[in-house]
């Protein structure tokens, strides 16, 4: 697969017309209501750095740091007078009025009352790509995808995107979009890094055969794979995030495992031999995976945000690459055990079949697969 193009170009996300940034700017650490973000100035240097470097893509939500997030983006965007140059996603789902069951959730009555108060946050009057941040285990789909559609017709939304979802989930929805004629999923937010590579299960093969470019989000494992972070007694320690937010509840957070101290270790070596840091290194293997449109950047420091900048800079060697892929491969586990080689050959009856059905076996690469097309000159810097 060729190397991700420089931040100054841009991918078309998914099946739709929309131009990102193969990395986008998080936002989350917007604020400090939650103990681990950064303060407004270093926030607005944030965000003026990474415009400056050519980034178009910002990811907020309603929830982040109680609506500090989406507020303060929406100021230094309006500031800059950037509104037509910038993306914007923002998502709903979590609650916003404790007590009230309908202030939260995916129905469509939450959805409605969610949007009004992020575009109210930001200061604008649309939103370019609108998430439901997290499966409520509760909502039909269909009910989802219509107000979907409901709200890119109504002018308050331009694309939609699922975050935190099942794979079943995500299908059911693209199918009912394609056949009702509603608008399209065009982005799937996931999870994904070296410490966590569940998604290629199911997620990277719905999502490049069903056009949604994924969008990644703790790609360094909420800073874990930066390097800092070291095994202790009760678990590991070092200074950020992860120290911040021991015993939270939130399963991302959970990172000091033994077997992400083994990742940790050999992300360390491969990225010495390469004279490059780990997080560049994390960075960069996981913006170069199958099916992966665009890496959410995290940072609280100016200085973390320019040195993830420069992470498409470089490329991995294919034998590092190939190293960083065996140290962190996920256990395979039933129905994909089932799909493996030795049960291909039975079922075809001992005759080699050339081409493989794309992404079952977690462990392979799936070749030559994009999401997206890739534009790079007068187009894609908007220099025309
Ligand atoms: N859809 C969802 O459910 C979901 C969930 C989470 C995040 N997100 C999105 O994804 C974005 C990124 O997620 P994330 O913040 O968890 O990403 P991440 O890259 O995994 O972690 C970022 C954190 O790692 C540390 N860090 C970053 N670069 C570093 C460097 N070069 N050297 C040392 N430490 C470094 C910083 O924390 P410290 O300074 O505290 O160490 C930084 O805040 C968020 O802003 C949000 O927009 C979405």
């Amino acid at each position: 697969m060729p190397a991700k193009p420089k931040l100054d170009s841009y991918y078309t996300l998914g099946r739709t017309g929309l131009r990102v940034s193969p990395l986008a700017l998080g936002t989350m650490t917007f604020g400090t209501e939650w103990g681990w973000g950064s303060d407004k100035e270093t926030a607005r240097q944030m965000v003026n750095s990474y415009v400056e470097a050519g980034g178009n893509f910002f990811d907020t939500a309603d929830g982040y740091t109680n609506g500090t997030s989406e507020a303060w983006l929406g100021e230094f965007i309006t500031e800059k007078n950037l509104r037509d140059k910038a993306v914007i996603a923002t998502k709903f789902t979590y609650n916003a009025e404790p007590g009230n069951p309908n202030a939260g959730g995916n129905g469509r009555k939450n959805m409605l009352r969610a949007v009004e108060g992020s575009l109210r946050r930001l200061g604008t009057d649309y939103i370019d790509l609108y998430y439901l941040h997290t499966w409520d285990r509760l909502t039909p789909v269909e009910e989802v995808m219509r107000t979907f559609d409901d709200l890119v017709r109504s002018g308050k939304v331009r694309h939609v995107g699922l975050s935190d979802v099942p794979g079943w989930y995500a299908s059911r929805a693209q199918a009912i979009a394609e056949f009702r004629g509603y608008e399209p999923v065009s982005t799937l937010q996931l999870e994904y890094s070296l410490a966590e590579r569940n998604i290629e299960r199911e997620h990277t093969t719905l999502a490049t055969e069903y056009g949604m470019g994924i969008t990644v989000w703790s790609p360094l494992a909420s800073g874990l794979l930066s390097g800092k972070y070291r095994p202790s007694e009760d678990g590991g320690t070092g200074a950020g995030r992860l120290d911040t937010v021991k015993g939270s509840p939130i399963p991302a957070f959970q990172k000091f495992t033994q077997r992400n101290w083994r990742i940790v270790a050999e992300l360390e070596a491969v990225a010495k031999q390469m004279n490059r840091g780990m997080a560049q290194v994390a960075l960069n293997w996981v913006a170069n995976r199958p099916g992966v449109a665009s890496v959410i950047l995290g940072a609280t420091k100016l200085s973390q945000l320019e040195d993830n900048l420069a992470a498409l800079s470089f490329d991995i060697p294919p034998e590092l690459a190939a190293r960083l892929d065996a140290a962190s491969a996920p256990e395979p586990f039933f129905p994909y055990t089932f799909f493996q080689d030795g049960q291909q050959q039975r079922i075809a009856g001992g005759v080699t079949i050339a081409s493989r059905p794309q992404g079952y076996a977690p462990a392979v690469r799936i070749p030559g697969v994009e999401t997206g097309t890739v534009i790079s000159g007068p187009a894609a810097t908007g220099k025309r």
